[in-house]
């Protein structure tokens, strides 16, 4: 029964700003239930509440580089799993995860230095795993600090570092004279260390000290080998394949089913579809549009606005996929050139597209069940848990071949492009709809294979047990 750390910056239901904070918020009590002891580390951000938690040490000096910073650990258990928080109020009790208004903190290489040195803090005084399981670059730092300064601790004998990368387009990059705040030294300036053109990369520290690399699907796993993922780690990553492999996520379904869904106007099945006509109006009234035309398609978004989504395609075809007749719900946040997009389009096509730019899960769980499509374009997509909800919503995808949704949707169960420009995306749609309002039976078929996929944690924990369990043999 391997013991694991995982460490991480979000976990549902405590922090969450996309797929990560759901991961972790599952995939540990799936290991869980194979028998695994899996506990997680994250910080105790100003918006976690302690009053449900319990103190399991005070007042530990930290010392991410030439500062000290007195923390205290807290737990509280998630269905049997031991979730520890790092506290330290001057470095996390702030509104917003990693940054505010729109920018980054300007000390995050301090606070996530300071999450790692929790983690070797935690791991020697209160649960001593045999894996360290480091989710992105805001874990990295655990690798170098323990293949350096506790080298030769005997807690960490045999510990072995499995680093799982949930989005390359995020590395962790300072420049060299912040190394004295992270307690690095010039030693690292290597390129087969941490050094990235002339900067410190926590990430890459994450890969080369690493004994074994996961990404979140297998098709990820592949392409960041290529110049076009790998964000200029393709080199690396490709000289350590050997040591690298792709697990893709898996959903939580109590959490996402139509059978359930505690958001949605009316619930429905497979066999019970009627439920999700009401779920259409709704979202229509919810988000202004007319519900004269329920039979009109409607095409859900929900995303992060990030380069990494791919809405650049729309605005390139913004017309011609206007006059395809089809009516868009989108629901995002993020960087402000999609903000504006959205915004322009809803006030360009107001019959047609409406936007809410805001954070919202019942939102969020609405679109997936009242929308007949659900459109991802991504420019690169590591897994994507929203197409996998989708499918079992029976709203079927539309999605650009690529990463996790390459391995998650097919001609069965909905609609894939391959090149990355808008008459591409342009011809999926228009596929799509002509299946919606030519081919009903069709439609009515695809729906129903997508909502009997599977993909429940069971089988990826089972594939992260294995290897958890084959490292250590
Ligand atoms: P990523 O992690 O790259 O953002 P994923 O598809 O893995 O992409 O996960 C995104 C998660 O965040 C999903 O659970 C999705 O529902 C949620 N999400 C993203 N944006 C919003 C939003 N504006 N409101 C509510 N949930 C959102
Ligand atoms: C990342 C990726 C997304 C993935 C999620 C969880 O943020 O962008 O594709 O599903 O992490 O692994």
């Amino acid at each position: 029964m391997p013991r694991i750390l995982m460490v991480t910056s979000e976990a549902v239901p405590f922090a969450k700003t996309g797929g990560l904070g759901d991961v972790l918020g599952a995939l540990p009590q799936a290991l869980r239930a194979r028998g695994e002891d899996v506990a997680v580390l994250m910080p105790r951000y100003g918006s976690i509440p302690l009053d449900d938690a319990a103190r399991v040490a005070s007042n530990v000096m930290l010392h991410p580089g030439w500062m000290t910073f007195p923390a205290d650990f807290w737990v509280k258990q998630v269905k049997g799993t031991p979730y520890y928080f790092v506290d330290c109020p001057p470095l996390f009790g702030r509104d917003g995860l990693y940054g505010s208004h729109g920018s980054d903190f300007g000390d995050n290489h301090i606070r996530f230095s300071l999450l790692s040195h929790a983690a070797i803090a935690l791991s020697r005084q209160v649960f001593r795993p045999q894996i360290l399981n480091l989710h992105d670059w805001q874990a990295a730092l655990v690798a170098p600090y323990l293949r350096g300064f506790y080298a030769h601790d005997p807690t960490f004998f045999g510990t072995k570092v499995v680093t799982t990368i949930h989005n390359l387009g995020y590395q962790g990059r300072i420049g060299p004279h912040l190394l004295p705040d992270i307690g690095l030294g010039p030693e690292q300036m290597r390129p087969d260390l941490m050094e990235f053109h002339g900067d410190v990369n926590f990430l890459k520290g994450a890969i080369v000290y690493a004994d074994w690399i996961t990404t979140v699907s297998p098709t990820y796993a592949r392409e960041i080998q290529t110049p076009e993922f790998g964000e200029g780690l393709e080199g690396l990553l490709s000289a350590r394949a050997n040591s690298l492999s792709g697990i893709l996520n898996g959903v939580d379904y109590s959490e996402w089913s139509p059978e359930t869904d505690r958001y949605i106007a009316q619930r429905y099945s497979a066999d019970t579809m009627e439920g999700k006509v009401a779920c259409k109006l709704d979202v229509l009234r919810e988000f202004g549009l007319d519900t004269k035309d329920p039979r009109r398609p409607l095409i859900g978004i929900v995303s992060r606005f990030a380069r990494q989504k791919g809405f650049d395609l729309i605005a390139q075809v913004a017309r011609p996929l206007m006059e395809t007749g089809a009516r868009f719900v989108v629901l995002g946040t993020g960087e402000r050139e999609f903000e504006d997009m959205f915004r322009w389009l809803a006030e360009t096509y107001p019959d047609q597209l409406s936007v809410r730019v805001q954070y919202s899960n019942a939102l969020a769980h609405k679109i997936e069940a009242g929308s007949d499509f659900f459109l991802m374009p991504s420019r690169y997509e590591p897994c994507g848990l929203n197409q996998i909800y989708s499918l079992r919503y029976g709203t079927l995808p539309v999605v650009r071949a690529t990463g996790g949704l390459e391995d998650t949707v097919d001609g069965q169960t909905g609609f894939k492009f391959w090149g990355y420009t808008g008459n591409e995306m342009l011809g999926a749609v228009q596929a799509a709809l002509e299946v919606y309002r030519n081919e009903p039976a069709r439609y009515r078929k695809m729906q129903r294979e997508a909502m009997h996929r599977d993909y429940s944690w069971d089988a990826s924990a089972a594939r992260y047990s294995e290897l958890f369990r084959r490292l250590l043999a």
